[in-house]
Protein backbone atom coordinates (compact mmCIF):
# COMPACT_ATOMS: atom_id res chain seq x y z
CA UNK A 1 0.00 0.00 0.00
CA UNK A 2 1.46 3.30 -1.09
CA UNK A 3 1.53 6.11 -0.63
CA UNK A 4 0.59 5.33 3.11
CA UNK A 5 -0.66 8.05 4.97
CA UNK A 6 0.02 8.35 8.87
CA UNK A 7 -4.07 8.27 9.54
CA UNK A 8 -3.65 4.72 7.36
CA UNK A 9 -1.06 3.04 9.12
CA UNK A 10 -2.11 4.16 12.54
CA UNK A 11 -5.27 2.71 11.73
CA UNK A 12 -3.32 -0.68 10.06
CA UNK A 13 -1.49 -0.65 12.69
CA UNK A 14 -4.68 -0.33 15.38
CA UNK A 15 -7.40 -2.49 13.59
CA UNK A 16 -9.45 0.37 13.19
CA UNK A 17 -11.39 -0.17 9.46
CA UNK A 18 -13.14 2.36 8.61
CA UNK A 19 -12.33 2.42 5.39
CA UNK A 20 -12.40 -0.44 2.68
CA UNK A 21 -8.99 -0.45 2.02
CA UNK A 22 -7.74 -0.66 5.49
CA UNK A 23 -9.85 -3.47 6.13
CA UNK A 24 -8.28 -5.18 2.99
CA UNK A 25 -5.40 -4.82 4.40
CA UNK A 26 -6.12 -5.78 8.08
CA UNK A 27 -7.69 -8.81 6.55
CA UNK A 28 -5.01 -9.79 4.31
CA UNK A 29 -2.13 -9.67 7.53
CA UNK A 30 -4.63 -12.65 8.61
CA UNK A 31 -4.28 -14.43 5.18
CA UNK A 32 -0.75 -14.00 6.16
CA UNK A 33 -0.63 -12.66 2.28
CA UNK A 34 2.83 -10.58 1.79
CA UNK A 35 2.73 -6.82 2.02
CA UNK A 36 4.41 -4.37 1.48
CA UNK A 37 3.82 -0.65 2.43
CA UNK A 38 5.72 2.53 1.91
CA UNK A 39 4.27 5.55 4.34
CA UNK A 40 4.33 9.15 2.89
CA UNK A 41 5.25 11.07 6.10
CA UNK A 42 6.66 14.36 7.14
CA UNK A 43 9.76 14.48 9.89
CA UNK A 44 6.56 16.17 12.32
CA UNK A 45 4.25 13.21 12.10
CA UNK A 46 6.83 10.58 12.27
CA UNK A 47 8.15 11.29 15.32
CA UNK A 48 4.65 11.14 16.59
CA UNK A 49 4.65 8.53 19.69
CA UNK A 50 2.10 6.69 18.07
CA UNK A 51 3.48 6.19 14.42
CA UNK A 52 7.04 4.51 15.55
CA UNK A 53 4.91 2.09 17.15
CA UNK A 54 2.31 1.58 14.27
CA UNK A 55 5.41 0.80 11.95
CA UNK A 56 6.56 -1.64 14.64
CA UNK A 57 3.53 -3.09 15.51
CA UNK A 58 2.82 -3.95 11.38
CA UNK A 59 6.49 -4.60 10.98
CA UNK A 60 6.43 -7.73 13.70
CA UNK A 61 2.80 -8.80 11.64
CA UNK A 62 5.26 -9.44 9.10
CA UNK A 63 4.49 -6.49 6.62
CA UNK A 64 7.51 -4.73 4.58
CA UNK A 65 6.90 -1.40 5.73
CA UNK A 66 9.37 0.90 3.72
CA UNK A 67 10.80 3.50 5.84
CA UNK A 68 14.20 5.47 6.41
CA UNK A 69 17.17 3.48 4.73
CA UNK A 70 16.11 1.74 1.64
CA UNK A 71 12.51 3.68 2.01
CA UNK A 72 10.85 6.78 2.03
CA UNK A 73 12.57 9.49 3.94
CA UNK A 74 10.29 11.99 5.99
CA UNK A 75 10.89 15.12 4.67
CA UNK A 76 10.42 18.81 6.50
CA UNK A 77 7.15 19.71 6.95
CA UNK A 78 5.92 21.64 4.00
CA UNK A 79 8.84 20.65 2.39
CA UNK A 80 7.46 17.43 0.36
CA UNK A 81 8.30 16.92 -3.36
CA UNK A 82 5.53 14.43 -4.74
CA UNK A 83 7.79 13.98 -7.78
CA UNK A 84 10.02 12.39 -5.37
CA UNK A 85 8.54 9.52 -4.23
CA UNK A 86 10.54 6.74 -4.48
CA UNK A 87 7.72 4.72 -6.39
CA UNK A 88 10.53 2.60 -8.33
CA UNK A 89 11.97 1.42 -4.70
CA UNK A 90 7.98 -0.17 -3.66
CA UNK A 91 7.64 -1.49 -7.03
CA UNK A 92 10.99 -3.24 -6.85
CA UNK A 93 10.21 -4.89 -3.52
CA UNK A 94 6.83 -5.64 -4.26
CA UNK A 95 8.19 -7.21 -7.07
CA UNK A 96 10.73 -9.10 -5.11
CA UNK A 97 7.88 -10.45 -2.55
C1 LIG B 1 -3.13 18.71 0.44
C2 LIG B 1 -3.00 17.64 1.49
C3 LIG B 1 -1.85 16.88 1.52
C4 LIG B 1 -1.69 15.89 2.50
N1 LIG B 1 -0.56 15.15 2.50
C5 LIG B 1 -0.40 14.19 3.43
C6 LIG B 1 0.79 13.41 3.46
O1 LIG B 1 1.69 13.56 2.63
N2 LIG B 1 0.91 12.45 4.42
C7 LIG B 1 -0.06 12.24 5.35
O2 LIG B 1 0.13 11.35 6.20
N3 LIG B 1 -1.20 12.97 5.36
C8 LIG B 1 -1.39 13.93 4.42
N4 LIG B 1 -2.54 14.67 4.43
C9 LIG B 1 -3.58 14.38 5.41
C10 LIG B 1 -4.44 13.22 4.95
O3 LIG B 1 -5.03 13.52 3.70
C11 LIG B 1 -5.55 12.92 5.99
O4 LIG B 1 -4.94 12.48 7.19
C12 LIG B 1 -6.52 11.86 5.49
O5 LIG B 1 -7.47 11.63 6.49
C13 LIG B 1 -5.80 10.56 5.14
O6 LIG B 1 -6.75 9.62 4.67
P1 LIG B 1 -6.28 8.17 4.19
O7 LIG B 1 -5.39 7.61 5.25
O8 LIG B 1 -7.55 7.39 4.02
O9 LIG B 1 -5.55 8.33 2.87
C14 LIG B 1 -2.72 15.65 3.45
C15 LIG B 1 -3.87 16.44 3.39
C16 LIG B 1 -4.00 17.42 2.45
C17 LIG B 1 -5.29 18.23 2.41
Amino acid sequence: MAPATFNTINSWALGLTSSFIVGFAAEAIGKRIPLVTMPCVNSALASHPQFGRSVDVLRDAGVRVLLGDGGFIPNAPGQGQPGAFPWERALAVVRDT
